[in-house]
């Protein structure tokens, strides 16, 4: 019966490979539901001995758990040649990536696609988004224009060609006359398309179907989120934004399954808050202490090796994220990263031009004006990445955890200490299973 919903608090990377790992051992389908190449999550786990560290892109994270079905849904953008190097690269590492299924409604990332992203960022210059550079944002302009190629095109090669050419007679126009660059052949896109049909072909299914099959059989489906809250194309920092629904919602439209099926939202909200890319980010931190975050959280984009941008906890985004997505239980991670302050400043609301906000201001120029208001709670110094239980934390990171949970509004059901797949404190049961049989 449980369907659960996995989504991003903040701006992205707050960890949320990590936790869909930590719950795969107890589900039988990960699904991922928006975005594609432009997400990186990062899963360590102990194997032979050793660390092993796994960057997945487009797939989803319980591909690593050997009784998981992996699953990209309808609301993913997939650039297929990425796809393929991702299933190489696991396969040579041993990882049994054959339950794969794609969408067949899922939207394909055409090469002219990855060029527009870049060409695009490069003429906005200082209004830049500051993209990812994988075609994401054109593709899903593709889909709302109705000129996006599918997976199931690559099966009718008639039908496939006559989008292909649909879909340049306008993108090589822009490419030559407004980009001055070089456009795209018809032949040659269709022929790159159509040489990875027969590998992807038996992975094609109704995920629709096999999603709601599996929920009445019992099985439990827990939904992956690519980016975030804030990154969300309807209700992030718009327009400094991603192109696809990050927020809990997303998980219904990108694979087809109705919000009744939904049984719980787990949102992964950092112990402090990164941004990748431009845009407004109040508690931002320029000097030495967005540093000690840089470097001690190893803050570098898993995607494209960008330094992430650092600031302190916001728990007016942690509120509007409660909201927004429905969350019923949060993961804080890396909070090993804030070991060793004297203080632990918490933004509790925003001062914008001298009134007070409690929640994220619905008027943008207001989040570029918005000055946080800091509660400045106590450090620690202890190393905690050994703890395994709530009561095992010092008090002061135990404080930190309690008042950040009554300022966002929804509970606190795991804390991270630590990148391994065994350093997380789980104060509630999210294992799905294991709380049925608690
Ligand atoms: P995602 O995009 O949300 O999956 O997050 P990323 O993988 O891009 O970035 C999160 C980074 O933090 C990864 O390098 C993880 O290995 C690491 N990480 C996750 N949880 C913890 C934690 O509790 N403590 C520490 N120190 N690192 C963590
Ligand atoms: P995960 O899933 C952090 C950001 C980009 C840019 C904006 C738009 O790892 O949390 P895009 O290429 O999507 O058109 O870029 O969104 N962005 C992310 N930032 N984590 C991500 O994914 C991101 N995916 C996109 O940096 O600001
Ligand atoms: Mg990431």
């Amino acid at each position: 019966m449980p369907a659960i919903v996995l989504v991003g608090a903040q701006w992205g990377d707050e960890g949320k490979g990590k936790a869909t790992d930590l719950l795969g051992s107890g589900v039988d389908y990960v699904v991922k539901f928006n975005g594609g190449n432009n997400a990186g999550h990062t899963v360590v786990i102990e194997q032979h001995g050793t660390r092993e560290k796994y960057a997945l892109h487009l797939l989803p994270s319980g591909i690593l758990r050997p009784t998981c079905t992996p699953v990209i849904g309808n609301g993913v953008v997939i650039d297929l040649g990425v796809l393929f190097d991702e299933l190489d690269g696991l396969a040579a590492r041993g990882v049994d990536t054959s339950r794969l299924l794609v969408s067949a409604n899922a939207h394909l990332i055409p090469p002219y696609n990855t060029t527009l992203d870049k060409v695009t960022e490069r003429f906005l210059g200082k209004r830049k988004i500051g993209t990812t550079g994988r075609g994401i944002g054109p593709t899903y302009a593709d889909k709302m224009s109705r000129v996006g190629i599918r997976v199931q095109d690559l099966y009718d090669e008639t039908i496939l060609r006559q989008k292909v050419e649909a879909a340049l007679v306008v993108k090589n126009q822009m490419l030559a006359k407004i980009y001055n660059t070089r456009g795209a052949d018809v032949d040659e896109v269709v022929a790159e398309l159509l040489s990875y049909a027969a590998r992807l072909a038996p992975m094609v299914a109704d995920v629709s179907l096999v999603l709601s099959e599996a929920l009445d059989r019992e099985e439990t489906v827990l939904f992956e989120g690519g980016q975030a809250t804030l990154l969300d194309v309807d209700h992030g920092t718009y327009p400094f934004v991603t192109s696809s629904n990050a927020i809990s919602a997303g998980a219904c439209t990108g694979s087809g399954m109705p919000p009744t099926r939904i049984d719980s939202v787990v949102a992964i909200l950092k112990a402090y808050t990164t941004r990748v890319g431009e845009g407004p980010f109040p508690t931002e931190l320029q000097g030495d202490s967005g540093e000690f975050l840089r470097k001690t959280g190893a803050e570098y984009g898993t995607t494209t090796g960008r330094p992430r941008r650092c600031g302190w906890m916001d728990t007016v985004i942690g509120r509007y994220a409660t909201r927004i997505n429905g969350v019923t239980d949060f993961v804080i991670t890396k909070l090993d990263v804030l070991t060793g302050l004297d203080t632990v400043p918490v933004c509790v609301a925003y001062d914008v031009r001298g009134v007070r906000h409690d929640h994220m201001p619905v008027n943008q120029t207001d989040i570029h004006h918005a000055i946080p208001i800091y509660e400045h709670l106590g450090g620690w110094w202890e190393d905690i990445t050994a703890c395994r239980t709530f009561d095992e934390l010092p008090a002061n990171a135990r404080a930190y955890v309690l008042r950040v949970e009554e300022l966002i509004g929804a509970r606190v059901s795991a804390i991270g200490v630590g990148p391994g797949r065994d350093e997380i404190i789980e104060r509630y049961p999210l294992d799905p299973k294991a709380a049925n049989d608690a």
